[in-house]
């Protein structure tokens, strides 16, 4: 990682190693949007209040497809452990992409999943990648088969449960979200004490974004009132079009946005192939400076 001194020793001047933060015991109720699935969610209210959030988890969420939650998934958790953190990138996306950067997915035999069955601990799923200080709890296809099964009154703090029995082995967690609010991102969400939102700048990506926003607030004030928004990180820019300068604003209409984008490169998509992170695929590049400038703003972010 020679390359990446310079930016590795301006990083760590301002980081520290913190833990896992504790959250205020408070009582909550169910999500509005599960309300009649099942009775039994009732119960989800008395756990609310039992179990702590961890301060430095950050949730890489948005319900729309293809924004790229995985990209800055893979990239800030590698940042974030170049930076000197101890890292654990958690997937719950049954697509498994951020998984398949970091190991044969083919070949393993205990994932996120084994979590919502009660089959594996966290710490026995972890897996080490490649990377100092980075570690990956991995899901492939197996997780879409246990929601159903699964929805009983601990469903919601399964992640948070999990988390809690490893946060002194780390001390930042990103999770990469699946395109959909199902209960793996409401695990997520419950689990995190900061949310970073990936978008393009494209009339679609936004068309979702207040209901994206009213997910966000419902699982504030329902499971996680511990949750801050970081931030919007726009995704794939295609720069200096009318249509950036006119979406924009209506972006910040809801959340904060970074003052780092991520433009469009093909380095990202070939990162991917090579089945590495594109700050180490190529730190040069464009995209590259701009997700470490991303990770220093991440890192501002939860300091505050
Ligand atoms: N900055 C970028 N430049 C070029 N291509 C990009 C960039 N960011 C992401 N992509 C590409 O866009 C596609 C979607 O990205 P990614 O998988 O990160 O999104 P996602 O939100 O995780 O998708 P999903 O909702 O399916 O999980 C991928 O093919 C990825 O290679
Ligand atoms: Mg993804």
């Amino acid at each position: 990682m020679q390359f990446f001194t310079p930016w590795i020793k301006s990083l760590r001047s301002n980081v520290g190693y913190p833990t896992l933060k504790s959250a205020k015991a408070r009582s909550v109720g169910y999500p509005t949007f599960m309300r009649g699935r099942m009775n039994a969610l009732d119960a989800w209210s008395n756990r609310a209040h039992l179990n702590k959030v961890g301060a430095d988890v950050i949730a890489i969420a948005n319900q729309k497809g293809g924004e790229g939650k995985t990209t800055t998934s893979i990239n800030l958790a590698h940042g974030l452990s170049l930076a000197g953190k101890r890292t654990l990138l958690v997937d719950m996306d049954p697509q498994g992409n951020s998984s398949g950067i970091f190991t044969d997915i083919d070949s393993l035999t205990k994932t996120v999943a084994d979590l919502f069955t009660k089959k594996y601990t966290a710490q026995e799923i972890i897996v080490s990648t490649r990377y100092e200080k980075l570690d990956i709890l991995p899901a492939k296809i197996s997780l879409a088969e246990v929601e159903l099964s699964t929805l009983n009154v601990d469903a919601p703090y399964v992640m948070r449960d999990a988390l809690e029995s490893v946060k002194d082995k780390y001390d930042a967690v990103v999770i990469d979200c699946p395109p959909s609010l199902s209960i793996f991102t409401i695990n997520a969400l419950g689990s995190a004490g900061f949310v970073v939102i990936p978008l393009q700048a494209e009339k679609f990506s936004i068309d979702g974004i207040k209901g994206l926003q009213g997910t966000i607030e419902g699982i504030k004030r329902r499971i996680n009132p511990e949750l801050k928004i970081l931030g919007a990180l726009i995704t794939q820019l295609k720069s200096n079009t009318v249509l950036t300068k006119t979406i924009l604003p209506v972006i910040q209409n809801y959340f904060p946005v970074f003052n780092t984008s991520i433009s469009t490169g093909v380095a990202v998509g070939e990162s991917h192939l090579s089945r590495r992170s594109l700050l180490d695929y190529n730190s040069g590049v464009k995209q590259a400076k701009e997700y470490m400038a991303f990770v220093k703003e991440v890192l501002d972010g939860i300091k505050k």
